[in-house]
C-alpha cells in the first residue's frame, strides 16, 4: 500500500512516520492534511506546518494523527505552559496564540453560519474576549480510588491533577485540600468577587456570585456561566439591545438560575423564566428575592412541554439552550407566536446555524457576536440578534393569527 503525500511516496513500512503540511485548522483546532487524497486530522499542529505525524485510527473517511515532531514551526506557536497537555483533552488551542485562537473561532463562526444556514459573514461581528488563562469558575474532579483530576482525551483514565491553569487561582489553592473519598465526581465553584467557595470540605451547599452589580446563589447543581468576566460582557451586551428594542414583555427560556432575566429586569415590565433544573429554578425564586426583582417568575420544566407558556404577549424572547439547540416544537412555537425580538445565546455554532437556519423563515438576522467565553479551548459563544422581518406582524394580523 503506498501513501502519496505532497507528491513524494512512501511504502507502507518506512510510512510510520510521516511528514506532512498543514493546509488550516478543523473546527475541533486539529490540522488538517491529506494522504492519497484522504483527510487526515493532526493533533497538535499548525496551518503551514511541516510535521512528522504517527497515525492513530484510520476509517474509511479519514485518518487521525498525532504530532511526533514538528520539523518547520509556524510563527503562531506558542509554548504550551501545562504540564498535562499531553494528557488531559482540555485545552485543545493551548499551542496557538491568543490572538490567532481569536480569529480562529471568529473564522468557525463564519464557516459553519455560511455552509449550514446560508448566512453571509458580513454579519458576524468581532469577537468578545479577555485573558486566556485562569477565567474558570468551576472544575469537575472525578476521583478514583486515590486518584484525583481530570478524564484524559476521549477515555475515563484519570490524570491527577495538582492544579489547572484554566482555573481561578483561589480555586487551585482549594484542589490542593482535596482528598478523593468515593468514586463520585467533585465540584469545586468560586464565586465572582465574594470568593465563596463550593467545595465539598467547606459545607456550603450554595455560594453566591456577582454578575455587574446581580447578586446569584448558585448551588452545586445549577448552570452558571464558566466565565465570569466574559459574562459580564455578554449580559452588558443584552441589556443594551432589550434597551435598544424598547423590549416590554421578555421570555427567558432555559434561564438557568435567573440570571440573564434578573440581569435585565429594571428595563421591562415582566420576564418569565422556563428552566428544567428544579435546584436551578429553586436558586431563581432566591435570586429573585436577593434582587427584588418582583416582576420575575419562574417556572419548571423544559422548554418543548411548557410551549402553551409561550404566548403573544412576549415582545422578546432571549434563548440560552444547551448544546443541543431548540427542540423543533419550540422553534415552531417561536413562529407562531413571532416576539418582535429574539436574542438566542449559543454554545455550538453548529445547532445555533440548525436552527437559525428555521427562524430565517420570518426572522431577519441583525448579527452575530462571537463570545471566547472558554479559552483555550475550540469551544466558542454566539450571541444573535433576530428581528421579525417587516410584514410579518401585519400580514398575521390580517390573517387573524395575531390578536393584540
Ligand atoms: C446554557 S444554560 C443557560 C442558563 C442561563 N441562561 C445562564 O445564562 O446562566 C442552559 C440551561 O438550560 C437548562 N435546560 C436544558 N434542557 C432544557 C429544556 N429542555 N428545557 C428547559 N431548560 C433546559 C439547563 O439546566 C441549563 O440551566
Amino acid at each position: 500500500m503506498l501513501y502519496f503525500i505532497k507528491s513524494m511516496c512512501y511504502n507502507e513500512i518506512e510510512v510510520r512516520n510521516l511528514t506532512v503540511q498543514i493546509e488550516k485548522l478543523d473546527h475541533y483546532g486539529r490540522g488538517i492534511t491529506r494522504i492519497n487524497d484522504k483527510i487526515c486530522f493532526v493533533e497538535n499542529a499548525l496551518p503551514k506546518e511541516i510535521v512528522e505525524i504517527k497515525i492513530i485510527k484510520e476509517t474509511k473517511k479519514y485518518f487521525l494523527a498525532t504530532t511526533t515532531k514538528i520539523i518547520k514551526k509556524s510563527e503562531d506557536r506558542t509554548d504550551i505552559p501545562c504540564p498535562y497537555t499531553n494528557q488531559c483533552g482540555g485545552c485543545n488551542l493551548a499551542h496557538l496564540s491568543f490572538e490567532k485562537e481569536n480569529e480562529f473561532k471568529t473564522e468557525k463562526v463564519k464557516e459553519i453560519m455560511n455552509k449550514f444556514a446560508k448566512i453571509d459573514s458580513k454579519i458576524i461581528k468581532e469577537i468578545v474576549y479577555d485573558k486566556p488563562y485562569h477565567y474558570r469558575n468551576k472544575i469537575t474532579l472525578h476521583t478514583n480510588g486515590n486518584k484525583i483530576g481530570l478524564y484524559q482525551k476521549e477515555s475515563n483514565t484519570i490524570t491527577p491533577i495538582t492544579k489547572c491553569l484554566l482555573l481561578n487561582d483561589k480555586l487551585n489553592e482549594e484542589l490542593g485540600n482535596i482528598k478523593p473519598k468515593t468514586k463520585k465526581d467533585i465540584i469545586l465553584k468560586i464565586g465572582n468577587k465574594t470568593d465563596e467557595i463550593l467545595s465539598p470540605t467547606n459545607k456550603n451547599n450554595y455560594i453566591i456570585s456577582y454578575i455587574g452589580n446581580k447578586k446569584y446563589k448558585i448551588s452545586e447543581k445549577s448552570f452558571f456561566q464558566v466565565n465570569s468576566v466574559i459574562t459580564e460582557k455578554l449580559y452588558e451586551e443584552i441589556k443594551r439591545i432589550i434597551q435598544d428594542k424598547k423590549s416590554k414583555n421578555v421570555l427567558d427560556l432555559y434561564c438557568g438560575t435567573g440570571t440573564i432575566g434578573i440581569y435585565i429586569h429594571e428595563c421591562v415590565d415582566k420576564v418569565l423564566g422556563i428552566e428544567s433544573c428544579k435546584e436551578a429554578v429553586e436558586d431563581a425564586n432566591d435570586n429573585k428575592e436577593l434582587n427584588n426583582a418582583t416582576n420575575c417568575t419562574y417556572k419548571l420544566g423544559k422548554v418543548e412541554d411548557l410551549t402553551t407558556e409561550l404566548t403573544k404577549e412576549y415582545d422578546t424572547a432571549i434563548i440560552d439552550p444547551p448544546r443541543s439547540g431548540l427542540h423543533k416544537n419550540v422553534i415552531k412555537k417561536l413562529l407562531e407566536i413571532t416576539p418582535k425580538n429574539l436574542i438566542y445565546i449559543s454554545c455550538d455554532p453548529v445547532t445555533l446555524a440548525r436552527d437559525l437556519n428555521l427562524l430565517k423563515e420570518k426572522y431577519e438576522i441583525e448579527y452575530i457576536r462571537p463570545y471566547n467565553m472558554f479559552s483555550r479551548t475550540y469551544h466558542v459563544e454566539c450571541c444573535t440578534v433576530l428581528s421579525l422581518k417587516k410584514g410579518k406582524k401585519e400580514e398575521e394580523v390580517k390573517n387573524g393569527i395575531y390578536r393584540n
